[in-house]
């Protein structure tokens, strides 16, 4: 039984996260973290079967007062990092689905996280992203010019998301680099999008979106197009699950589902 706090819990991901953790057999809830309706059960809330929780608003202060073995945090790329240091400072395990984690911040996770603090970091939990991505890589090898156009709901704060710049390093592994002589003319600034290894990334921010992407290959008198859609937030549950029963298995700080599972 691996005993569960959800760490913004009242969100989008988080309920879903909630309601994965009360029909799943070996999980449980044993907190529910955010910073809205704090003081009521949870299980009234989302209408749950089971699982029950008293909705609190101080992570480090939760992982006090309950006995968890893991902390799913889907929150806001200003307060992640936060959680994720009160977290391994409490000795518990950690999946991450909060986006906006840059290079930097990976680097001070490996730094605050010592040799009993487990966390996996992954910007997309749909397997069907990751594989996707691993196509892309694989199709980098044949055709040299691409580009990535991301959409996700109006409601996500960071751009480009993390799956648009993750699958521009892994593309970059196996681009065969090129000199471009064209002078483009950016009538209106950000035309082209921004750029991640040499790559152009457009990022378009609409309601009724949930996450979608296409990555985009040109070859000579061919394109290739590599498109996933998430249409609900069910998507990303699988791979959440998959993500906490793996905490078991791996050492340290592991970024990106990919890494969990065997392609
Ligand atoms: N990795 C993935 O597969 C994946 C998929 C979808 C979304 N995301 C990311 O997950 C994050 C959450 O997305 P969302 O759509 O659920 O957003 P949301 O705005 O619906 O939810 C965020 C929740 O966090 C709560 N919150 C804010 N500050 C908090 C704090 N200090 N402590 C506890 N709770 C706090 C908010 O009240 C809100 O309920 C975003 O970064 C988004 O980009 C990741």
């Amino acid at each position: 039984m691996k005993n569960i706090v959800v760490s913004g819990a009242l969100g989008k991901m988080g309920q879903e996260v909630v309601k994965l953790v009360d029909r799943t057999d070996n999980f449980k809830l044993v907190g529910a973290v955010d910073v809205a309706k704090v003081g009521e059960d949870i299980k009234e809330v989302l209408n749950l079967e089971q699982a029950s929780a008293e909705i609190t608003n101080d992570l480090g202060e939760t992982l006090e007062q309950v006995e968890a073995d893991a902390v799913v945090d889907f929150t806001t790329p200003q307060v992640v990092m936060g959680n994720i240091k009160t977290v391994c400072e409490a000795g518990v395990d950690i999946v991450v689905g909060t986006t906006g984690i840059t290079e930097a911040d990976l680097n001070k996770v490996k730094e605050f996280a010592d040799e009993n603090n487990k966390v996996i970091i992954a910007p997309n939990f749909a397997i069907g992203a990751i594989l996707m991505m691993e196509f892309s890589k694989k199709a980098a090898k044949f055709l040299d010019d691409v580009e990535i156009i991301e959409q996700h709901h109006d409601g996500k704060l960071d751009a480009p998301s993390g799956t648009a710049i993750k699958t521009a390093e892994l593309i970059q592994e196996n681009l065969t680099p090129k000199e471009d002589e064209r002078e483009e003319i950016e009538k209106l600034e950000g035309a082209r999008g921004a750029e991640q290894d040499g790559i152009n990334i457009h990022s378009v921010r609409l309601p009724g979106l949930v996450a979608h992407q296409e990555v985009l290959f040109g070859g000579e008198g061919q394109t290739l197009k590599l498109r996933h859609d998430s249409i609900n937030r069910r998507s990303f549950m699988p791979g959440v699950a998959l993500a906490i029963n793996k905490l078991d298995e791996i050492d340290g700080v592991v970024y990106g589902l990919d890494n969990l599972i065997e392609l």
